[in-house]
C-alpha cells in the first residue's frame, strides 16, 4: 500500500487536533481545506478571523468553517501561556512582557499550545524559515527525555523498488543539527529508527554512512561515525546498525558483500544516517532532483511533542502529508 495513503488513513482514525500557526496563508488554508474534508485531523488555524473567513471564501474553502480560530492578540488563554511561558523561560530571564509579546507571534503561540496539551502537534514553514519554526519548538516543546537534540528525517520513494523497503528510504540528520558529535549522531540514528518503526511501518536496517567503509580510510571524520556506530549499537540492541560504509556499500549488494563481508546492513540499508547536516542535505536534495525521488518530511523527531517544518516551496499536497505525518507520531508518543 503507498506509504502517504497508510499514513492518511492513520491519521483519520486517531483523530488528533493539529495547529496551522500559518492560518492565513493560501496554501495552508487549501490543506486545511482538505484535512478537515477528508477527516485526517480537527484543525487549529492561527490568525485574524475575518482575514481568515474572507480568504475561504475567496478560495471556495466550505470545511474551514469548522476550522478552530485562534487570534494570537487576543484569546481565552492568554494569561495562562504567558504565566507558563514565563515558568518555562525562568533561567533565561524572560519577563512578563517579553513573554506577552513572543506568544504574540503564532509561532510561539502554536508551539505553546502543543506544550498545553490543547494541541496535539503542529506545522509550520510555508511561510517560516525554518530556524524561525524550530526555535520556538525547542525552547518550549523541548526534547523528549534522554534524547538531547533535534533532528529531521526524510522518506525518500525511489524510482527502483529494489533499494530500501520496496523503493523507501529514510535519510537523517537532513534538517536540523549541522555538525553533530558521535554521540548526538548515535541519538540521531537510533531515533530515526523509531521513526521509521512509528511512521514507515518497517523495520530499520541503519548504515552509518561516511567517504570510508570498515577501515578502508583513516581520518578524524570517520572515527566519528566509527564510535556513534558502537553507541548507537549499545543504546539499541534491537535494532539492526552498522558502520561505517560508503554509500554504495550500503545500498549495493553486490559492493556491500565485497567492501563489508559478514554485514547483515552492507547492500540492503533502508536508513542512511549522514555524519553532517550538510551531507544529508545536500544527498536527499540530489536524490529528490536528479534521481526523480519523491522526499516526505522532514520529519522531526526527538521532540517531547510532534512540531514538523515545511519548505517554502511546499505544495497544498506536501503540507496534507506532513499533517498526517504529524498525526500518526502524535499517535506514536
Ligand atoms: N535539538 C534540540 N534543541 C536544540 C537544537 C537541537 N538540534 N539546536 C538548538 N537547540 C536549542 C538550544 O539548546 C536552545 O535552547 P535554550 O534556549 O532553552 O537554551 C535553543 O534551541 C536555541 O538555541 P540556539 O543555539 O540559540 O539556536 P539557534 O537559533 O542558533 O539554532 C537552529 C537552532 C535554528 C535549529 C539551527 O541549528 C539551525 O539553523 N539549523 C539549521 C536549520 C536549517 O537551516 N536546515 C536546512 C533547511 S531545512 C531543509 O532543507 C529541509
Amino acid at each position: 500500500m503507498d506509504l502517504i495513503y497508510r499514513i492518511k488513513e492513520n491519521a483519520k482514525k486517531y483523530g488528533k487536533t493539529i495547529v496551522l500557526p500559518e492560518g492565513t496563508e493560501e496554501r495552508t488554508l487549501k490543506a486545511a481545506d482538505i484535512i478537515i474534508g477528508e477527516g485526517i485531523a480537527k484543525i487549529v488555524l492561527i490568525g485574524d478571523r475575518q482575514v481568515i473567513e474572507k480568504s475561504a471564501q475567496n478560495y471556495l474553502l466550505s470545511n474551514i468553517k469548522n476550522a478552530s480560530i485562534i487570534d494570537p492578540k487576543n484569546h481565552l488563554k492568554k494569561d495562562v501561556y504567558i504565566d507558563t511561558m514565563v515558568e518555562l523561560r525562568k533561567k533565561k530571564g524572560l519577563s512578563r512582557e517579553q513573554a506577552q509579546t513572543l506568544l504574540e507571534d503564532p509561532l510561539y503561540l502554536a508551539a505553546m499550545m502543543v506544550k498545553m496539551g490543547d494541541a496535539d502537534g503542529e506545522v509550520a514553514g510555508a511561510d517560516n524559515a525554518t530556524g524561525d519554526v524550530l526555535r520556538p519548538a525547542f525552547q518550549i516543546v523541548k526534547t523528549k527525555p534522554g534524547v538531547s537534540v533535534v533532528s529531521g528525517a526524510f522518506f525518500m520513494i525511489v524510482q527502483d523498488k529494489s533499494y530500501g523497503e520496496n523503493g523507501v528510504m529514510v535519510f537523517a540528520d537532513c534538517a536540523v543539527h549541522p555538525n553533530p558529535t558521535a554521540e548526538e549522531l548515535a541519538e540521531i540514528a537510533v531515533e530515526t529508527g523509531k521513526t521509521t518503526r512509528a511512521i514507515g511501518g518497517f523495520e530499520p536496517k541503519i548504515a552509518m554512512l561516511s567517504f570510508s567503509t570498515k577501515g578502508s580510510a583513516k581520518h578524524e571524520m570517520v572515527d566519528k561515525v566509527v564510535k556513534a556506530t558502537e553507541l548507537a549499537q549499545k543504546m539499541a540492541p534491537d535494532m539492526k546498525i552498522d558502520g561505517e560504509l560508503q554509500t554504495d556499500a550500503a545500498i549495493v549488494p553486490s559492493i556491500g558483500a565485497k567492501k563489508a563481508k559478514g554485514s547483515e546492513i552492507a547492500g540492503y540499508a533502508n536508513v542512511l544516517v549522514f555524519p553532517t547536516l550538510e551531507t544529508g542535505n545536500i544527498a536527499y536534495k540530489l536524490v529528490q532532483r536528479l534521481g526523480n525521488a519523491k522526499a516526505v518530511g522532514p520529519v522531526l523527531q526527538g521532540m517531547a511533542a510532534p512540531i514538523n517544518d515545511l519548505s517554502r516551496g511546499c505544495s497544498v499536497e506536501d503540507i496534507v502529508s506532513l499533517v498526517a505525518i504529524t498525526c500518526n507520531q502524535a499517535a506514536a508518543m
